[in-house]
């Protein structure tokens, strides 16, 4: 596919793109900060891979708009509405799609009822839900880490968070899962639409300690239909890239000899690994959408009135014209963004991953990928940089409930009084990808969050 100038709209899909997204960047990179390209077939955009370039879209609010409404492919038809990229992109009322004052507004319950989380409480929540997904597959000697451990440790973090009884917390797994499996995703946002208004009618009446009930008493007086939106939107925003921060960082500390090192040595460069990952491999590769209110020149590129401008956080942390010195030993990547709509729960995020991480390499100590690190596949999408599958093995463990493995290390089952409960069909998968995988998964972890099997 070619621009309108011809020059190619590189595609930011399918299996080449997921192979091997960094060969893309640089090709585009000759094209200078800013190149043509396709966020699905027929979605057109322009993506700005250029550091300096990110920023000045980031920060030039008066020019670059995050109100969708602007987008004119949408709007007259060009991009069809069942489109795959329009959910992560069509306008709803919530912080991440509005400008100006609006934004603040909304951002600030935001901020301030995430700021309400204790760092020692929410440590608390994530060790006992690591504990008790390792618990499920410890004593198996392998695993599927994405399917077991990174993908349901944030959601189920999240419902403690915000307060969901059982019951909500069981059908919101269930409405993530249908937009998870692409399946129905229509009816699944249905339910997870009725869900959260379910969850703010029942936190309007009995308010307690909880992200719920305090963007509910903010002063910013958020109606019913934003806070069904907020809610929507820190859940989204809060479960698909953090589970690829702790899958990729695990990645990483487990592939690359640098970390493998000081493993063995026995100090744990968690930290470092997620600063790695969060330069190199950031889970959300490309998005921060936006679109020109006029028609603007960017270093001789016409950035069109309404067309999608999308900011590869990736390329941008790899920019050649980045030097060590601007590099080495800080944190000014753009795996958050930067600007008034960067990521507002960067520490929670990095603490949420920093203690999975820590966590799963405390309890197997010997753990190490089950195939080369070369063989692992991605999910292909132009917005996340989203493992498959992460297939480990290492010496069956015991379990902190059960406190006895359930099998010997030579993988006998080992004969107990007390045994921990079934494992359920999601804690140990074969390192299959695709919707039948992810649909196990989110069944298995419904009626584990139900307390049977
Ligand atoms: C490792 C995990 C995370 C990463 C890499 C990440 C990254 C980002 C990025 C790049 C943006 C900017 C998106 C844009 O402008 O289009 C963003 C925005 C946002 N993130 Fe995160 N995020 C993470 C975790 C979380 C968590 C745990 C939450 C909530 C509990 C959260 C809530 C939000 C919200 C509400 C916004 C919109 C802010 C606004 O528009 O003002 N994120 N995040």
């Amino acid at each position: 596919m070619h621009a309108g100038d011809g020059s190619p709209h590189e595609p930011l899909y399918g299996p080449a793109f997921a192979a091997d997204p960094a060969a893309v960047y640089r090709r585009l990179r000759t094209a200078g900060p800013t190149a043509p390209v396709e966020l699905a077939p027929g979605v057109r955009a322009t993506l700005v891979t250029g550091y300096d370039a990110a920023l000045h879209v980031l920060r030039t609010t008066e020019t670059f708009s995050k109100d969708s409404r602007r987008w004119r492919d949408l709007a007259d038809g060009t991009v069809p509405p069942d489109s795959p990229v329009v959910p992560m992109m069509a306008y709803r009322p919530n912080a991440l799609l509005t400008d100006g004052r609006e934004h603040r507004r909304l951002r600030e319950a935001i901020t301030d009822s995430l700021g309400r989380v204790e760092p020692s409480a929410l440590r608390g929540h994530v060790e006992q839900t690591a504990d008790t997904l390792i618990d499920r597959f410890a004593a198996h000697g392998s695993a599927d880490l994405l399917a077991a451990y990174a993908q349901p440790l944030p959601l189920l973090v999240f419902n403690r968070l915000f307060g969901c009884p059982p019951d909500i917390g069981d059908r919101l797994v269930e409405g993530m899962s249908g937009i998870f499996d692409g399946v129905d995703a229509e009816k699944a946002n249905e339910l997870l639409t009725r869900t959260v208004t379910e969850l703010v009618g029942l936190k309007r009446g009995r308010p307690a300690q909880d992200v719920t009930s305090w963007l509910i008493a903010h002063p910013a007086g958020l109606s019913d239909e934003e806070l069904v939106h907020t809610l929507v939107l820190l859940m989204g925003a809060g479960t698909e890239p953090q589970q690829n921060l702790i899958a990729n960082s695990l990645r990483l500390l487990l592939s690359d000899e640098r970390f493998a090192g000081s493993l063995s040595g026995g100090s744990l460069p968690v930290d470092d690994s997620l600063d790695e990952v969060l330069w190199t491999d950031p889970p959300m590769a490309n998005y921060a959408v936006h679109f020109p209110v006029h028609d603007v020149r960017y270093e001789g590129a016409l950035l069109r009135e309404g067309e999608p401008l999308v900011i590869s956080f990736a390329a941008a942390n790899t920019d050649p014209a980045l030097t060590a010195e601007r590099r080495a030993g800080n944190r000014a990547h753009l795996a958050w963004s930067a600007g008034p709509h960067a990521c507002p729960a960067q520490g929670p995020a990095r603490l949420i991953a920093s203690v999975a991480v820590e966590k799963l390499l405390d309890r197997l100590p010997d753990v190490e990928l089950a195939v080369a690190a070369g063989e692992l596949s991605w999910r292909p999408g132009p917005f996340h940089r989203a493992l498959a599958a992460l297939p480990v093995r290492f010496p069956p463990a015991a379990s902190v409930l059960g406190g006895t493995p359930e099998r010997q290390p030579d993988g006998q089952p080992r004969q107990t009084a007390a045994r921990p409960r079934p494992v359920p069909p999601w804690a140990h998968q074969p390192a299959a990808a695709g919707p039948g995988r992810a649909r196990r998964l989110w069944s298995g972890l419904r009626s584990w969050w139900r307390g049977g099997e």
